[in-house]
């Protein structure tokens, strides 16, 4: 019955975490996947998280199913987080929001949404280069995908004059993806002056923006600074589409915990969007896992643990600004590496987009057991004092031939 199905292709990300773990020799490291490391390379469970667990377990909770769209209370703390205090469509009401199984459950729930409801275009425009699993997620929710100009190799930053015109050529209404902060996989954001003039474009074209915010807290350490973008364009009258996670700033991965939120005219049409999330989501998943969204909504509802996850956040954005340095230090002064590395500082959030061709990826794997994805971006909380060396040298190896 099968024998016509062709054998598809590993995942671009998780399929260096396969390889990775087939590598037996003991100086492997994985640069691959975007999962926080400590420094002893070891997975961390936040200690806001493990106290919240313990609330959680001594409150001995049911294991009922939660409502289609999710934890209400959580819901409503998610939304809170990302769009703050002073937003008018939260204090109004009229932003819809439900939980989704993390970023990618957001970002499908508002791609199957948006094709069903949204009246004016089937067109997503992703900056090139975005997420490898942006364009799946929309394309198989019914949307056609197209790119606008983002990175600039030449500069290794953004190409803001590209992104401008691609912006402004797109046809009126298309819906227009934008990494809230810490773009994946480059690590270049556009400047606070520059969301501005992004959010010219938008109003003027009349585009829908969709926010992908996968790293609020991680990129600056601030989950203020890092909404900026999107507190912005909501201040300017957007009606933005938003897609949260949970899994790097609060190291929620396998619990799934994430929000998508619309916003919308008024109470009476989001309460007209909430029931149509809910026929979108009931025969895709029927309700999302209780205990993830649980912890969360403990931290963002308890002050004195909200604080020590702020600090948590804090620790790794840090921790992931030293190793940038330690890195850059390493390759420019200590090897002289040739080439130019100042992006690797500059450039925020967990990746950084080294610049390393596919074969040198390639030769980094098989020579030193050193696993990236192919387009060259490393995840630089896989890298800690103990293995920076060894990986510096390799690169220098990589780079000289
Ligand atoms: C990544 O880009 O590595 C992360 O967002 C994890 C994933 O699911 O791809």
């Amino acid at each position: 019955t099968w024998s016509a199905v062709p054998a598809g292709p590993p995942d671009p990300i998780l399929g260096v975490t396969e390889a990775f773990k087939a590598d037996k020799d003991p100086r492997k490291i994985n640069l691959g996947v975007g999962a926080y490391r400590d420094e002893n390379g070891k997975p961390y469970v936040l200690g806001s998280v493990k106290k919240a667990e313990e609330i959680l377990t001594a409150s001995k909770p049911d294991k009922e199913y939660l409502p289609i769209t999710g934890l209400p209370e959580f819901t409503k703390k998610a939304a809170l987080l990302a769009y703050g205090a002073e937003s008018a469509p939260l204090n109004s009401g009229s932003i819809a929001v439900t939980q989704s199984i993390s970023g990618t459950g957001a970002l499908r729930i508002g791609g199957a949404f948006l094709a069903r409801h949204y009246p004016h275009s089937k067109v997503v425009y992703l900056p090139v280069p975005s997420w490898g699993n942006h364009t799946p997620i929309f394309r198989d929710s019914g949307l056609e995908v197209r790119g606008y100009r983002y990175f600039d190799k030449g500069t290794v930053g953004l190409d803001f004059v590209g992104l401008k015109a691609d912006l402004q050529a797109a046809p009126e209404h298309s819906i227009v993806l934008l990494h809230a902060c810490a773009h994946n996989p480059t690590g270049v954001d556009p400047t606070q002056e520059q969301w501005a003039q992004i959010s010219d474009i938008v109003k003027e074209k009349k585009l829908m923006p969709f926010f992908d915010m996968a790293y609020q807290g991680f990129a600056s350490g601030s989950t203020d600074r890092d909404a900026f973008a999107v507190r912005h364009f909501v201040s300017q009258g957007h009606q933005i589409a938003l897609a949260q996670s949970f899994a790097k700033n609060m190291g929620l991965y396998g619990e799934r915990v994430g929000a998508f939120s619309l916003i919308t005219s008024d109470a009476a049409e989001k309460a007209r969007v909430d029931s149509q999330l809910k026929i979108v989501i009931r025969p895709m998943y029927s309700n999302p896992p209780l205990h993830g969204a649980q912890i969360a909504n403990t931290i963002l509802g308890d002050k004195l643990l909200y604080s020590q996850w702020e600090g948590e956040v804090k620790g790794m954005a840090d921790r992931i600004i030293s190793m940038r340095e330690k890195l850059y230090g390493t390759l420019t002064h200590d090897l002289k590496t040739p080439g130019e590395w100042g992006h690797i500082k500059s450039q925020i959030g967990m990746f950084s987009f080294t610049g390393l061709t596919s074969a040198q990826t390639k030769a980094l794997a098989e020579k030193a057991h050193i696993y990236m994805t192919a387009d060259g971006r490393i995840s630089m909380a896989g890298l800690n004092t103990s293995n920076i060396e060894y990986f510096a040298q390799s690169v220098d190896a990589a780079v000289r031939g």
